[in-house]
C-alpha cells in the first residue's frame, strides 16, 4: 500500500510540475518579472498544497484533472507568500528551496514584483477552471480568504509584531493558525470543492486540514533548530535569529514530537467517514517524519 502511495504521489508531483511549467512558458515576458516568478515557482518544493488539492478532490469523488488550476494557484500564492517571507523586511533569509532567495538574486523590487505577479495570476488560474460556475465563484472566495488580511497575510502580520516577545500558547495557536494553517486548509477545501462535494465532506476536509496544518508548522518550527541548511533547503536557526516564538521555544522539542503525533491521529481521524482516506492518511504520517 505505501508503495502504491509512493507512486501515486510521484504521479500527481510530475502533473502538478508539468502544469506549472508550462505556466511558466506561456504569455509575454517583460523585464525580469516571469523569470524571477519561474525562479521560485519551479524551485522544487514539497507540493504538499497542491497534492493536498489533487487528493481531496480525488477522495470527495471528483477528477483531479480538473482541479489542477486550483492546485496550481493554491502553490502560486503559497510560492508569493515564501518570496516576501524572505524579504529584508520580514525574515531576511538568504536561501529557499535550496537556492538564493528572489530578492538576493533579483532584488528586492523585482521580488516584490514577482510575489505580486504570483498573487494576481493565481486568480486568473481559478478563474479560468473548467469547471461548473458556482464551484469556481467558491474557489476564488475560498482562496481569497484564506490569502488574505484573515488567512495568511493575517498571520504573517501576527509572526513579525511577535518578534522579540514571549507569546502565549493561545497568540502561538492563533498565529500559526492563520499564516501556515489557512492555506493547507484552502487546499483540502478547493479540491473538496472541485469534486463538487457535500457540506458534510468540506466540514471533514476542512478538520483533517486544520490538524494537519498545526502538525505542520510544529514540524517547521523543529527542522528549524534540528536541520542544516543543506538538507533543509533554506537557513536553520533563522526563528532564533529573529527572536520568533515558535512550538519548540513553547514547549520543547520533546513537547513537540508529542503534539506532532496527537495531531496526526487527529487529522486521520477525521477522514474516518471517506471511503478513499488512505492516501491522505498515509501523507498525514509522512508529513508527521518529514525532513524537509
Ligand atoms: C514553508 O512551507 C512555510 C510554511 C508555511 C511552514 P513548505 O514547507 O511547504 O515549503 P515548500 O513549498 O516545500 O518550499
Ligand atoms: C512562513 O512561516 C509562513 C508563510 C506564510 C510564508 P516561516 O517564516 O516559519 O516559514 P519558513 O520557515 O521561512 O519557510
Ligand atoms: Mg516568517
Ligand atoms: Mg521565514
Ligand atoms: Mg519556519
Amino acid at each position: 500500500m505505501e508503495q502504491h502511495y509512493s507512486e501515486r504521489m510521484a504521479q500527481d508531483l510530475e502533473q502538478i510540475e508539468h502544469y506549472l511549467g508550462d505556466l511558466c512558458r506561456a504569455g509575454e515576458r517583460y523585464a525580469d518579472l516571469q523569470e524571477a516568478m519561474e525562479y521560485s515557482l519551479m524551485a522544487g518544493g514539497k507540493r504538499i498544497r497542491p497534492v493536498l488539492v489533487l487528493e481531496t478532490c480525488r477522495m470527495c469523488g471528483g477528477d483531479p484533472e480538473k482541479a489542477l488550476p486550483f492546485a496550481a494557484a493554491v502553490e502560486m500564492v503559497h510560492t508569493y507568500s515564501l518570496i516576501h517571507d524572505d524579504l529584508p523586511a520580514m525574515d531576511d533569509d538568504k536561501l529557499r528551496r535550496g537556492r538564493p532567495t528572489n530578492h538576493v538574486v533579483y532584488g528586492e523590487a523585482t521580488a516584490i514584483l514577482a510575489g505580486d505577479g504570483l498573487l494576481t495570476a493565481a486568480f486568473e488560474q481559478l478563474a479560468a477552471a473548467e469547471l461548473p460556475a458556482q464551484r469556481v465563484v467558491d474557489g476564488v472566495r475560498c482562496l481569497a480568504r484564506a490569502a488574505g488580511p484573515e488567512g495568511m497575510v493575517g498571520g504573517q502580520a501576527l509572526d513579525m509584531a511577535g518578534e522579540g516577545r514571549a507569546l502565549t500558547r493561545s497568540e502561538l495557536e492563533q498565529l500559526q493558525s492563520l499564516k501556515t494553517g489557512a492555506l493547507i486548509a484552502a487546499a483540502v477545501q478547493l479540491g473538496c470543492i472541485a469534486a463538487g462535494g457535500s457540506e458534510e465532506q468540506l466540514r471533514n476536509v476542512t478538520c483533517y486540514a486544520q490538524a494537519l496544518g498545526r502538525a505542520f508548522q510544529v514540524r517547521d518550527d523543529m527542522l528549524d533548530v534540528t536541520s542544516s541548511d543543506e538538507e533543509l533547503g533554506k537557513p536553520v536557526g533563522s526563528d532564533r535569529v529573529n527572536e520568533k516564538s515558535t512550538f519548540v521555544t513553547a514547549m520543547g522539542l520533546s513537547g513537540c514530537e508529542k503534539l506532532m503525533e496527537q495531531l496526526t491521529r487527529e487529522a486521520v481521524d477525521a477522514l474516518e467517514r471517506f471511503e478513499k482516506a488512505g492516501f491522505l492518511s498515509w501523507l498525514a504520517w509522512e508529513m508527521s517524519v518529514r525532513n524537509k
